[in-house]
């Protein structure tokens, strides 16, 4: 950590460095608010933005109106139509600590007691001469910041916050967010109301959509901020109707036609007329009870559907907001409260390969150990090549790394600054570091991949995977187990497993093992002879392939010998698979040693029996809207989201009053509060099966 910076006494140092500042605030607003780019991180823009507050304190000369202390965001862009605010946008002040939320909230009792004419300024003032102060306390989402104008009840416009005055026009934009009502379900609708809110980008969906953007080789999205910001300001609506953004309102602007004496009845009209708002947000008598808040919702911030960069709290009494006014730039009845940042700096000490049960080489980031909200990472995937490239990071540099929710920690760039002269870009190594094999990356693929089907890192993953319920389901070969029986020379490929049984007596000798548990290692392995053969397919770790596409397969072609037999193209020619799933299948029967297998396991009385031909299910759930949450056993999610599409259903990512249900699995997210907030059905795991089987919610 850095030293605290002084402020220079003399004007003109005081002034170099205030330009100095002042350059890089404005640069970064710019990059931040016009071109989705975020050159330093919030907490870095919060410390240069500090200094620029200090240096104005010391001398005033320096705070001219041009000052970025007097501005708000950045100019709107010419890419949309210009809109002005019916009224401004106001930034707010922040605080990093109980002192200064305590100091603040003196500032109010102080500026109320003048304002009431018990003191004659603030100075004279005592806290005790000023009325009762009640907070409302609302959870800080990262995202844009939004302004909705309703006149008559209908929307009329909404835009970004631009320069505070004037924003971009992204009605058109706005009316494709499911939470955004068109028009107010209200009985006598005010001339005038404008809602004050901030549009985000729900965290699961945000990991979905970078995880199917690494997957095509395309650059991740560096956070949902940028992301939503990204959705919003489309030219084309329909692109961002694809989005799964959402809202939480705030607060009101200007209004006609309507009127409120406190925050919170403000907040409860627009809940009333059909607008989300944060069902969280509290009213509290005291500072005691703030910090309490913003206790729990620091500690419990990961846990949370969507990105919470601190909590903002607000005087409740509009009277006494009147009296208490503005700054230049933001309101004095307001703070925000910002709570530790979820990406901090380290070092990347070194890239390395890993390769799991399909072949796939995946490089991961060694990190100098650093804490990022509350936990310390060491490692973190870095997907494949095309991702490090696209981020451009370098074994050496500083990087940046982030964590959110309960979204696996990332990095998310280099901190081009710090960046060692002698870096190089990285690339992917030739051979596989297990086996030695050649890697390659199939056309059209992002990924590499160690083709030796004897790769000993990838038998591990493979045998694990082959006793996994998805597969043959095999009680008692887990993990530890599979490595035990590798490290013993009891098994070297998968149809080793089927063998076992002939090492009964060496099974019997191993450590701790004694003959109940050999017994049932045993049975569980022969129970698994029979299985279907969609389970089968599953289990012989072919790429891309899953239990969905395992049943379609199985359905179609009835046996191993047709599947193994039929070309690319008769694979494709199913619907729901297609041409880089028929690919993979085809060479992975078309590859010697895999045959092999297949003839062995055969051979060994694997029978790969014909899967239960379930009924016809399409357009069993048409017109469904599902959001899944948790993790569902036996399902990842794209599996469990294509057999849902196969039904009909639509899958979204945000729980809003249209969905028709929410499947929890274990672990649910934020999603299953809304759901049960909102009064939304929930379909537990148990549940689902009936779902997917006859369309119908368990009763
Ligand atoms: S009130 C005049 N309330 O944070 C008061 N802002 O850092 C204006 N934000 O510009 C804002 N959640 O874009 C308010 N519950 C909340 C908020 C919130 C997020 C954003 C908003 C604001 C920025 C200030």
């Amino acid at each position: 950590m850095s030293a605290e910076p002084t402020v220079p006494a003399d004007l003109d140092t005081a002034r170099r460095r205030h330009d100095a500042l002042a350059r890089r605030v404005r640069d970064a607003r710019y990059r931040y608010y016009v071109l989705d780019d975020a050159p330093i991180t919030d907490a870095e823009f919060d410390r240069l933005y500090r200094e620029l507050e200090e240096l104005e304190a010391a001398h005033p000369a320096l705070a001219s109106p041009t000052s970025p202390t007097r501005q708000v965001g950045a100019p709107p862009t010419t890419a949309f139509a210009e809109v002005t605010h019916p009224q401004p946008m106001l930034s707010l002040d922040n605080a990093f600590s109980r002192e200064e939320l305590e100091a603040w909230a003196e500032r109010i009792r102080k500026g109320l007691a003048v304002a009431a004419g018990a003191a004659d300024d603030e100075e004279a003032a005592s806290p005790d001469d000023a009325p009762r102060v009640r907070f409302v306390c609302e959870r800080k989402v990262d995202g844009v910041a939004i302004d909705l104008v309703y006149r008559d009840g209908v929307l009329t416009s909404a835009a970004t916050r631009g320069d505070g005055r004037v924003g971009e026009d992204v009605t058109a934009q706005i009316l494709t967010v499911d939470d955004v009502p068109y028009r107010l379900d209200v009985a006598d609708p005010p001339g005038l109301l404008e809602v004050r809110g901030e549009v985000y980008y729900p965290l699961e969906a945000f990991a979905e959509m970078n995880a199917e953007r690494i997957e095509a080789g395309e650059a991740a999205f560096k956070n949902p901020r940028n992301a939503a910001s990204g959705a919003l300001r489309q030219k084309d609506p329909t692109v961002t109707a694809r989005r799964p953004l959402a809202v939480w309102c705030h607060g009101v602007g200007a209004v006609e036609g309507v009127s409120f004496t406190t925050h919170h009845q403000a907040l409860g009209y627009l809940a009333d007329a059909g607008l989300p708002v944060d069902p969280r947000t509290e009213v509290v008598d005291d500072v005691d009870a703030v910090w309490e808040l913003i206790e729990r919702w620091t500690a419990d911030r990961h846990e949370v559907a969507f990105e919470i960069d601190g909590v903002v709290v607000k005087v409740d009494d509009l009277a006494q907001r009147e009296a208490l006014g503005f700054t230049s730039r933001a309101p004095r009845w307001a703070i925000a409260f910002k709570m530790p940042p979820v990406e901090e700096a380290t070092k990347l000490l070194a890239i390395e390969v890993n390769v799991g049960r399909t072949g796939k080489a995946t490089p991961f980031a060694i990190l100098q150990p650093v804490l990022v909200a509350g936990v310390t990472i060491t490692t973190t995937t870095l997907h494949n090549e095309a991702q490090v490239r696209a981020k451009d990071v370098r074994v050496g540099d500083t990087v940046m790394v982030r964590r959110a929710g309960d979204v696996i920690p990332e990095v998310v760039g280099p901190v081009l600054d710090r960046r060692p002269a002698d870096a190089v870009p990285w690339s992917m190594p030739d051979h596989c570091p297990f086996c030695g094999e050649p890697l390659h990356r199939p056309e059209g693929e992002a990924h590499h991949f160690c083709e030796n089907v004897d790769c000993p890192n990838r038998l591990l993953g493979s045998l694990e995977h082959l006793a996994s319920r998805t597969a043959l389901d095999i009680e008692g070969l887990g993990e530890e187990t599979v490595r035990l029986l590798v490290d013993e020379g009891l098994v070297s490929d998968l149809a080793d497993v089927f063998r076992l049984a002939e090492h009964r007596d060496r099974l019997l000798a191993l450590p701790t093992w004694g003959p109940k548990r050999v017994d049932n290692l045993l049975a569980g392995i022969e129970a698994a002879r029979t299985r279907p053969l969609d389970r089968v397919l599953v289990a012989l770790n072919i790429r891309h392939l899953g239990p969905t596409t395992a049943r379609l397969l199985a359905r179609e072609f009835g046996s191993l010998a047709a599947i193994r037999s039929a070309d690319p193209d008769d694979i494709a020619a199913i619907d729901g698979i297609g041409p880089v799933i028929a690919a993979a299948v085809h060479a992975w029967f078309a590859t010697p040693r895999n045959a092999e297998l297949v003839d062995e396991l055969a051979a060994l009385g694997v029978t790969a029996g014909v899967a239960d031909t379930p009924a016809s299910t399409s357009g069993l759930l048409d017109g469904w809207r599902l959001v899944l949450t948790g993790s569902l056993d036996g399902w990842t999610r794209p599996q469990l989201t294509a057999a849902l599409e196969d039904r009909g259903a639509t899958v979204t990512s945000a729980v809003s009053s249209r969905t028709s249900a929410v499947i929890a699995g274990s672990d649910p997210g934020a999603k299953l509060t809304r759901a049960e907030e909102l009064g939304v059905p929930v379909v537990d795991e148990a549940g689902l099966e009936g779902l997917l089987r006859d369309g119908e919610l368990p009763s």
